[in-house]
């Protein structure tokens, strides 16, 4: 049996309580299972972002819980969210958040001293990630210096180099040409085939189909996985 690296119950995530409140998660159940590839599909204003900051660790939600890898982040504070997201999740970011000042084998290995790897231990597996995005050659460059597609797969390197358990993707392909874009998402894919669970966020349907699972998200409410008495339970 696989595990559930994401088990999410009933999740309300409401902004301004009261009358003129928006319920941006209205009731989402989803499961994510070990070695799956979901996608996250919905027009703009459905409610990917706040599910995206839920599944990420970055936010709490107003009501209903959330197990990540076992363990119920739901209520958790920030500091613990912090070292979850540290520890559990890969992050793809649209925009690649590498840090300018850093080169491709810094950047990569920022979260892993965050995590208290020794010096050799860090430098082994930036190095296996960025091989496995075939970007060793780049190592000592600077993000302006590589490309947009290159800046991304040092993005990529980042978020696979202590093999996370969920790497979760928030429209990774789309700050790049469509070239590059390919490229990226063919080395998900391969990340994929190879074992990994992935969580791909878009608003692009041709790219969500893709993936092994489309979830679709329509006001706040998801297509997949919702259980028929949710409104009850609130
Ligand atoms: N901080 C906030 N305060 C109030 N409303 C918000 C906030 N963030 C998002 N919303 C609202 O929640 C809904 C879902 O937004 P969002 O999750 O950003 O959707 P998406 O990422 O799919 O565009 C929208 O109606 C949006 O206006
Ligand atoms: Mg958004």
């Amino acid at each position: 049996m696989r595990q559930p690296v994401i088990e999410i119950e009933n999740l309300y995530k409401i902004y301004n309580p009261g009358e003129n409140e928006v319920r941006a998660l209205d009731g989402v159940s989803l499961t994510v299972y070990e070695g799956e590839f979901v996608a996250i599909v919905g027009h703009s204003g459905s409610g990917k972002s706040t599910l995206m900051n839920m599944i990420g660790c970055l936010d709490v939600p107003t009501s209903g819980s959330y197990r990540l890898n076992g363990q119920d982040v739901s209520n958790m504070e920030d500091n613990e969210l912090s070292t979850i997201r540290n520890q559990q999740i890969g992050f793809i970011f649209q925009s690649f958040n590498l840090i300018k000042n850093l080169n491709a084998v810094e950047n990569v290995e920022l979260p892993l001293i965050y995590r208290g790897m020794s010096a050799k231990q860090r430098e082994e597996l930036s190095e296996e990630a960025l091989r496995r995005v075939g970007l060793l050659h780049r190592m000592y460059h600077r993000p302006n210096e590589m490309s947009g597609g290159q800046q991304q797969r040092v993005a990529v390197a980042r978020a696979i180099a202590a093999h996370p358990p969920l790497i979760l993707a928030d429209e990774p392909t789309g700050n790049l040409d469509t070239k590059a874009g390919a490229q990226v998402f063919e080395i998900i894919e391969e990340l994929h085939r190879e074992g990994n669970t992935i969580v791909l966020i878009t608003h692009d349907d041709e790219l969500a189909k893709k993936a092994e699972r489309m979830v679709r998200i329509t006001d706040g409410h998801v297509d997949n996985g919702e259980y028929p008495d949710e409104k009850e339970n609130f």
